[in-house]
């Protein structure tokens, strides 16, 4: 997203930190196989080592959370269904902080260590590979967000003055549950929150039954049904005014403000609701249960694209915001990355809606936008930076999201109307609710256009300057 300009934090500011990151995306040696055995503690994302474990596959987590925002303590428990992929005699979760109380796998008493974001769990006997198992973790403590090395400021478990707000790209699940904190591990979520009485836990998915009162706590049940990545996964909670109802084309929204945004409840559910079914038309079937948005006064001044409810920070979101969330349901969300140096086809693909928004609805062409990004000076940032390969030092930089759009307007010239949006329906129809890589799109663009496009790849995601 363009969470630069709607950061309310200038520009200037993003990019003089920019500049100093520095990284050169090198690839890191692969880490030496561990022992037989024994789960990786990384899923092997070259550019992010220990994200994600290796060894198994999460198909649910059970999200048993309690949270008090008076004391900001978190009580959890969380119950994960997952698969050994061979034979494990321990094996790791991400885990930040917090106090993990037991461990049991399929009911038996497991012993555990922990070091660093890392929660190895050694089960009474080896798993079998093959095996589904249960691992259940009860946990608690005070959360501590993370602070992002280079753009994006603090992400994770974030406590406010009313409650929370919980925005985890790219790797802050771990601040609030153990996880396979990793895009390549999606798994459906079930969350049980439990909140002080008058407060409102938002979750992803639908509310799977009426809130529950008693002893002065309220429980929200909800229900993601679709595979999600556990940076998507939120428990935003606090004061909120929600509306509910459904989109004109039929899909269930559901809105929340804080009550400082009150006047833009009204618009944000109408706003979602009106382009979640217009990326319909475009993108191809809406992926998810349910459409909505959710807007908290934390003054993050960035959004996420939390699955069915993107999480606005601090202010009043326009439609240019509120499409590029709404995008990345498609591009991101139900089309997920395998590995984090291919995020603009999350950001470029969310980017470029904004700008087909912007045609859509009249105030200006693609081939505007594009033109004038196009005709910025030889020496502008975005023209260093290689958008294809995400860096992990400076992952959000603004040439994944604007070089990345470019990139999307430069293939469609070159294929045709007609063949570009048949490309992203094909796109977001094979790869639905799984994960994807950059060689794949660029294989069934030319599979689709009957083109050989390796030059306008290499160009627009590979060199470190301005195509011509
Ligand atoms: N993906 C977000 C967007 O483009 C930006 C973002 C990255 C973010 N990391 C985040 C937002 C962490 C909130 C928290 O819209
Ligand atoms: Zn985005």
């Amino acid at each position: 997203m363009g969470f630069k300009r709607y950061a309310g934090v200038p520009a200037i500011a993003l990019l003089s930190v920019l500049a100093c990151s520095s990284t050169n995306g090198a690839v890191a040696p692969p880490t030496s196989a561990p022992p037989s055995g024994v789960g990786a503690p990384g899923i092997g994302d070259t550019d992010f080592p220990l994200d994600g474990n290796g060894g198994y596959d999460v198909a649910h987590y059970d999200l048993a959370i309690g949270y008090t925002p008076a004391t900001k303590h978190l009580d959890g428990v969380a119950t994960i269904d997952a698969k050994a992929a061979e034979r494990l005699s321990r094996f790791n979760l991400d885990l930040a902080g917090l106090k993990v109380r037991a461990v049991s796998i399929d009911g038996a008493a497991a012993t555990f260590s922990r070091r660093g974001d890392e929660l190895t769990v050694v089960p009474a006997r080896p798993l079998a590979q093959g095996a589904g198992f249960k691992v259940k973790v009860a946990y608690s403590g005070r959360p501590q967000p993370l602070k992002d090395s280079s753009n994006l400021g603090t992400f994770g478990f974030i406590p406010t003055a009313d409650g929370a707000f919980v925005a985890c790209e790219p790797n802050g699940a771990k601040t609030w549950f153990p996880a396979n904190d990793h895009p390549a591990d999606k798994a459906t979520f079930d969350f049980r929150i439990t909140v002080p009485k008058g407060l409102t836990a938002l979750a992803n998915g639908e509310m799977a039954g009426k809130p529950t009162t008693s002893g002065g706590r309220t429980t929200f049940r909800w229900r993601e049904s679709h595979p999600m990545a556990t940076y998507l996964a939120t428990a935003t909670l606090g004061d909120f005014e929600l509306r509910e109802g459904t989109t004109p084309g039929g899909i269930p929204n559901v809105a929340a403000v804080d009550p400082a945004y009150h006047s833009s409840l009204d618009s944000l559910y109408k706003t979602s609701g009106r382009i979640t079914d217009y990326w319909s038309k475009i993108f191809g079937p809406y992926p998810f249960s349910s459409t909505g948005g959710v807007i908290d006064n934390f003054a993050a001044g960035y959004a996420l694209e939390n699955q069915t409810k993107p999480l606005y920070g601090g202010f009043h979101p326009d439609e240019s915001i509120i499409a590029h969330e709404l995008a990345h349901q498609w591009f991101g969300d139900s089309v997920s990355i395998r590995r984090w140096r291919d995020l603009w086809l999350n950001e470029g693909f969310a980017t470029y809606a904004e700008w087909l928004w912007w045609e859509h609805t009249g105030r200006s062409t693609t081939e505007a936008t594009f033109r004038r990004n196009h005709a910025r000076p030889a020496n502008d940032r975005i023209w260093k930076y290689p958008p294809g390969e995400a860096r992990p030092r400076d992952l959000f930089n603004e040439s994944v999201y604007t070089r990345g759009g470019m990139t999307l307007h430069a293939l469609r010239k070159e294929i045709g109307d007609e063949t570009f949006f048949k490309l992203l329906k094909t796109w977001t129809e094979q790869h639905k609710y799984g994960n994807a890589t950059t060689p794949e799109f660029i294989a069934l663009a030319q599979r689709l256009s009957g083109k050989d496009l390796q030059a306008l790849f290499d160009a627009w995601l590979f060199q470190p300057h301005r195509p011509a």
